[in-house]
């Protein structure tokens, strides 16, 4: 369980026992715990417990009793080496933690898990938050778990996968004809006229907390993978960032780990993967900035990647220069071209999200950024079939079953194709 909630910025502290949002600095929160005391637990402990989700590292969540989670299985996702064909041959370690397998598929329900069970333990009956797709399904699913209700802002643009999926789960849903910065706004006024809790992503402190499992987890998959006890971290990590909440929670749980003792000072090269067409932290960084101001027309099809303006924009430019990382974008062909590539190549049916981030590494291995014997992880955010509505399938043969000529027409039409399955 935490012990203190400190702001990001000046390392004000703040109650813990009551429901927070931003610091008084209008900063995001971040949670404390006695690590000092928790010494004592070593990953041989994590690894033998029976919890098959991201609670069997509940001395680090926001729980007194993991029994008190409000779980639906999120976390221990796949962790998997990439097959040396096509362009991934030009990788020696190439890796891709799918967060496409989690519940209401995509990392969103590790956040959302954490930041519900805390919500609950404080008495809060109805959440509103404003979401580019991904975030409003998993907080429908967890407020429904904890006999919450939900109401989600969202573009109305947003995947129509992810509006149904919301509706269908209960959740008032509320199409705004803006981005999702204006429905961050209209979901602060809602919240201040009606009383519901504000769960947008860093304005409550526990989303991170959540999300900051798949830095543990990384550790722990790359340990089991080389079959060493020692925990174990990449030279660099490639990440889809909108609003930054899994590269800050990652960058926390790097940190953490190390005061437990189970790893030492050394840490990956943190990438920051945007779109075209929305990359305000990428422009930020290259522009030397400390903050990144609000991105104009923010545009692209990768729908969580379109956060023109990120409250934890400081916190993610400290992390690039202090990891030695970089910033990269990508156009929204290149990253639908990386989603074809990625089901092809791997059998991996990713977001645009985790089609950008398998761009992003050939574009920093073409440059000599990253060597091609480095240990490089892919985040694939999200699952393909909440963006079933950009996928094609232009080569589809059409077969008449009652035609006695059904397998010459096959035949035909397979040997006129770029890729025939027959000699
Ligand atoms: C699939 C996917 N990837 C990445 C992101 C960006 O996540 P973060 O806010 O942690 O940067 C989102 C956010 O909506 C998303 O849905």
């Amino acid at each position: 369980m935490h012990t203190s909630l400190v702001c990001s910025l000046t390392g004000d502290v703040h109650d813990l026992h009551c429901l927070q949002g931003l610091s008084r600095a209008g900063k995001p929160l971040l949670a404390r715990y006695d690590l000092q005391s928790l010494r004592g637990l070593s990953p041989d402990t994590i690894r033998r417990r029976s919890e098959r989700s991201m609670w069997r590292f509940h001395e680090i969540l926001p729980v007194n009793d993991p029994a008190e989670a409000v779980s639906l299985g999120e976390g221990l996702t796949p962790f998997l080496k990439c097959t040396q064909r096509g362009e991934f041959a030009r990788f020696s370690d190439l890796w891709v933690k799918d967060e496409g397998f989690n519940p209401t598929q995509s990392f969103k329900a590790r956040g959302m898990s954490a930041a519900i069970t805390r919500a609950l333990a404080l008495g809060v009956k109805t959440v509103a938050l404003p979401s580019a797709g991904n975030a409003a399904g998993a907080a429908t699913a967890y407020a429904a778990r904890a006999g919450m209700q939900c109401v989600i802002f969202v573009p109305e643009d947003t995947p129509p996968a992810n509006i149904l999926e919301s509706a269908c789960g209960g959740a008032h849903v509320v199409l705004v004809n803006g981005l999702i910065s204006d429905c961050g706004r209209l979901c602060r006024a809602a919240c201040d006229r009606f009383g519901w809790f504000d769960l947008s992503t860093l304005k409550e402190p526990f989303r991170l907390e959540g999300k900051k499992t798949m830095g543990y987890e990384l550790a722990f998959d790359l340990a089991d993978a080389r079959r060493t006890e020692t925990l174990q971290l990449p030279d660099v990590i490639l990440y889809p960032t909108g609003g930054g909440t899994g590269l800050i929670g990652m960058w926390k749980a790097f940190d953490e780990m190390e005061q437990l003792g189970w790893i030492g000072p050394a840490r990956p090269r943190m990438v920051v993967v945007q779109a075209e067409g929305c990359a305000p932290i990428v422009k930020a960084f290259h522009d030397g900035a400390v903050s990144a101001p609000m991105f104009p027309n923010a545009r692209t099809i990768a729908s969580g990647l379109r956060v023109p303006a990120a409250v934890g924009d400081f916190l993610m430019l400290d992390i690039l220069r202090r990891s030695h990382g970089t910033a990269i974008t990508l156009s929204d062909s290149e990253l639908m071209q990386g989603v074809e590539e990625l089901a092809r190549f791997q059998g991996i049916h990713g977001a645009p999200e985790g089609g950008a981030v398998w761009r992003a590494a050939v574009q920093l291995l073409n440059t000599g950024w990253i060597r091609s014997d480095e240990t490089v992880v892919l985040f694939n955010t999200g699952a393909a079939v909440k963006y079933n509505h950009l996928l094609r399938c232009d080569h589809a043969i059409r077969l008449d079953h009652t035609s006695p000529s059904a397998m010459d027409e096959l035949e035909k039409q397979l040997r006129a194709s770029d890729n025939p399955v027959i000699g």
